[in-house]
């Protein structure tokens, strides 16, 4: 049997009537235009308010409590109001919406139609839309289109009776459930959409949410804007998703709307966060292999406590991370740290948390990227002086950059300095760091962190450990991308030598020992101060027999 029938165009899976029958639980389809025989997936069932059996819900009280204020005012005062739920992907907004439409369910007193913008292809550009009419007039992927106006007819009859707009109603609202983005006019259809909530509302409290806005066009972008304001004095609650890059759009209501509100939903806290990571690694597993994997005890604590960090408050991170241990991808012996266990947990990034990240970077323009990655080259703080050393960029032009960093929430001001002007930032989330430094070519890599290096040589006080660890760093990526790494031990050589002398200046002794010690890891056979490093790299070094200081190379730019 012929599964599938092929990918007709770019991002639209085409499937055989065998095929859609098997998965309609999974996928929502639409009978193909060019193929009489075939259905084109437009939409995963499993993203509806995605989330669900996902285990216990953490730490949401505060946002479940805000949707119950406002479903509560917009009923008090017959009044409509239009909240966004904003926050990266995987951060908890289905959830949250999830767990609202359950307790609206539960509780009574209002009625909530959901959709979502999970669309598979350019075909239904108003999935979201659709998806609110579907479900009030009980449509389902069976429904032939007979059927599918027949329900529509039953639906808006029960709402404006029979008679003229009975009938446009059931028109536009077809076109919009029939045509998708063979709309030649979206007025009348959105009209239509609106004047049916309109109906719902005057009837019950409604609540409408629609999933996902940053994946819809300016078009619908503008609609949703609007409804609050345009929909008169209704008890109409729409509540709306978006990941951060939504507030980017030109055609987002940021802000002065009089029925707006946005609700900013933050990472979990670090002891959540724990108690998931916790709840989800010993969720009973099917397998044996995935349960010989589950720590447990005192094991279980510590691996935990070192996967916290990774996941930064995500949940969907931290179900990630979870299935690499279940998976056997991550050791836990070396995760719970102990003894005999490889040095120090090596915790991959798991390919699907990579690929978010990635997404989000992409959204960025070229001179935000460049000095994201130029930032996660110096570590883990950083600020726009240093930033300017590794790019020939202007001081402005960094800070601006820096807050559109900072509003994409990539980076945070960690600490302002003594100087007025000097902030010193950190990166919202060390996988932001991991993946952006992922995305710089390995000579590009050396070239920067031979920079960073010798600006931290020509600083008084220089910390000693965090230059040689750019010379390494520098050295490594060299050789790995097939660079003569002769010249850069040299300096790199050269420069740690000058650090121990500096730190051995000040008395700091072992800091000193640890430059010089650094240093003989890149000596060249050659090189002329050979045997006065290894002297000064015994223990018995002494301030009272300070070491000659040496020359060190002028610094050039690495071929
Ligand atoms: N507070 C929470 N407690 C436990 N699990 C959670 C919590 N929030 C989210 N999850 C789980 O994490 C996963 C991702 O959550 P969800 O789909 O709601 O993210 P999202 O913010 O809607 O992401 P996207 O932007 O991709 O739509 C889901 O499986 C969900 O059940
Ligand atoms: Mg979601």
């Amino acid at each position: 049997m012929r599964l599938l029938f092929g990918v007709g165009r770019c991002a639209v899976v085409r499937v055989s009537e065998p095929v859609r029958q098997a998965c309609a639980h999974e996928f929502s389809f639409a009978p193909s235009k060019s193929d009489a025989d075939a259905h084109d997936v437009i939409a995963s069932r499993k993203a509806e308010l995605g989330g669900r059996g996902a285990g216990p819900l953490m730490q949401r009280d505060r946002e479940l409590r805000l949707l119950d204020q406002l479903l509560d005012d917009v009923r008090r005062r017959g009044r409509p109001h239009l909240v966004t739920l904003l926050g990266e992907a995987g951060v908890g907004k289905s959830r949250i919406l999830h767990e609202f439409r359950r307790a609206i369910r539960e509780r009574g007193g209002a009625r909530c139609l959901v959709g979502c913008n999970r669309s598979f292809g350019p075909d239904s550009p108003y999935a979201s839309l659709e998806g609110v009419v579907r479900s009030y007039a009980g449509i389902t992927d069976a429904d032939g289109p007979a059927e599918l106006t027949n329900k529509l007819r039953v639906a808006v009859t029960g709402l404006v009776g029979t008679g003229p707009i009975a009938s446009q109603l059931v028109k536009n609202l077809r076109d919009l459930l029939v045509q998708g983005a063979g709309l030649a006019d979206t007025k009348p259809v959105f009209a239509a959409w609106r004047r049916l909530v309109q109906e719902i509302a005057a009837r019950e409290p409604l609540v409408i949410i629609l999933e996902d806005l940053n994946r819809v066009d300016d078009v619908l972008l503008k609609f949703v804007g609007d409804m609050a304001e345009l929909a008169g004095m209704l008890p109409l609650l729409l509540v709306v998703t978006g990941r951060l890059e939504l507030a980017e759009r030109d055609s987002y209501w940021s802000g002065g709307r009089r029925n707006a509100s946005t609700m900013s939903i933050d990472p979990l806290s670090r002891s959540a966060t724990h108690t998931l990571l916790s709840d989800l690694l010993t969720r009973a597993e099917p397998t044996e292999a995935q349960r010989q994997n589950t720590p447990t005890g005192e094991k279980l604590a510590a691996v935990c406590a070192n996967l916290v960090d990774q996941v930064g408050g995500n949940p969907l991170f931290a179900m990630e991370y979870v299935r690499l241990v279940h998976d056997g991808a991550m050791s836990t012996r070396a995760l719970a740290g102990e003894p005999g266990a490889a040095a120090g947990p090596n915790v991959p990034v798991p390919q699907k948390v990579h690929n978010i990240i990635a997404t989000r970077l992409d959204t960025l323009s070229p001179a935000e990227k460049a000095v994201l990655y130029d930032a996660a080259v110096l570590g883990d703080s950083f600020c726009r002086q240093t930033l300017a050393v590794l790019g020939d960029r202007e001081a402005t032009s960094i800070e601006e950059c820096l807050d559109t960093l900072e509003r994409h929430d990539l980076v945070r001001r960690s600490r302002f300095g003594v100087d007025l002007g000097h902030v010193e930032y950190t990166f919202t989330h060390s996988l932001v760091r991991e993946v952006a430094y992922s995305r710089l070519p390995r000579a590009l890599r050396a070239d920067k962190h031979m920079l960073a290096a010798e600006w931290l040589c020509g600083m008084s006080g220089e910390p000693v450990g965090l230059m040689a660890h750019h010379y390494k760093e520098a050295v490594e990526h060299a050789s790995y991308a097939g660079l003569d790494t002769r010249d850069i031990a040299r300096r790199a050589c050269d420069g740690l030598i000058q650090a121990g002398h500096q730190a051995l200046a000040r008395g700091a002794q072992r800091t000193a020992l640890h430059g010089y010690r650094a240093a003989l890891d890149f000596c060249p056979p050659d090189h002329p101060q050979l045997p006065e490093l290894l002297r000064w790299s015994r223990d018995d070094l002494t301030e009272a027999n300070p070491p000659p200081r040496p020359k060190v190379t002028p610094s050039a730019s690495l071929g």
